[in-house]
């Protein structure tokens, strides 16, 4: 697959045109960042093993019944996905509490939901992400009706199909984000799932292996994704 014009470029992945417009090329680089944008550094290998950490949660996804706009591993950093229209919500769902939620309501860290919450959030760093609604993602016209159901629907199924899964390999997935795309009339899973995305915990120490470990200066953050990769049986080559 020839890769053409570089399309968009964002804080941790590049998106370049192929010769096919309904195809995409996403690159994911080395570059890591968070608080919006605010802490930065380049991180060696991460882009490979949040390109291979991808593939297999994707392709995990798509075979337990999930739309997803992943289509192959095309090199070590880069997959060919399916040129969707992204919606500009993030689609966040939480198992345990931790990060804005204990800021925003003042509930302490480590709570175990009764059930799993979900809540949107506008895709908007100098506003950094403000929490919003389905009415707001109706007034704006972000959305449809039946858009917003299906993004809810289909994050909450992952959250059921992802967290046995993380489970089985030691690690209790806390909470994630997703975010969709219109593709053919239909909506799918668009972006990435890698540790750059989510909070993954070591069911027995409660290590952190995901992107807080760089929030957080912790250290060894590729070192965490990869234990987190080799636990699902993700094979990364060297
Ligand atoms: P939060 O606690 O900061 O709201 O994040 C909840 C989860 O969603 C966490 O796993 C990180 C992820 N997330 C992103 O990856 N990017 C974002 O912009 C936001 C708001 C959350
Ligand atoms: N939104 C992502 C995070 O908070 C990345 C960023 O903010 O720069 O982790």
């Amino acid at each position: 697959m020839e890769r053409g014009e570089l399309l968009y470029s964002g804080k941790a992945k590049s998106i370049y045109r192929t010769s096919d417009k309904r195809q995409l090329l996403m690159e994911f680089r080395d570059d890591t960042s968070a608080f919006d944008g605010r802490k930065t550094e380049a991180l060696s290998r991460k882009g490979k093993v949040n390109n291979y950490f991808n593939a297999f949660i994707m392709e995990s996804l798509e075979d337990a019944g999930i739309n997803t706009h992943f289509d192959s591993l095309v090199g070590d950093t880069q997959s060919l996905v399916k040129n969707l229209d992204m919606i500009p919500v993030e689609c966040v769902v939480r198992n345990i509490t931790t990060g804005s939620i204990c800021r925003r309501l003042g509930v302490e860290e480590n709570i175990e939901l009764e059930t799993p919450t979900f809540e949107f959030f506008l895709k908007n760093d100098e506003l950094h992400d403000p929490m919003i609604n389905e009415y707001h993602i109706r007034s704006f016209g972000w959305a449809e009706d039946e858009e917003i159901k299906k993004m809810t629907a289909y994050t909450l199924k992952t959250n059921a199909i992802l967290s046995p899964l993380f489970r089985k390999a030691g690690i209790i997935l806390v909470d994630f984000k997703l975010e969709f795309g219109r593709f053919n009339g239909d909506i799918v899973l668009g972006d990435e799932f890698t540790p750059d995305g989510c909070r993954l915990w070591d069911s027995e120490t409660r290590e952190k292996l995901d992107k807080d470990r760089f929030r957080q200066n912790l250290g060894d953050v590729v070192e965490s994704y990869e234990i987190a990769a080799s636990r699902l049986g993700v094979s990364i080559p060297d």
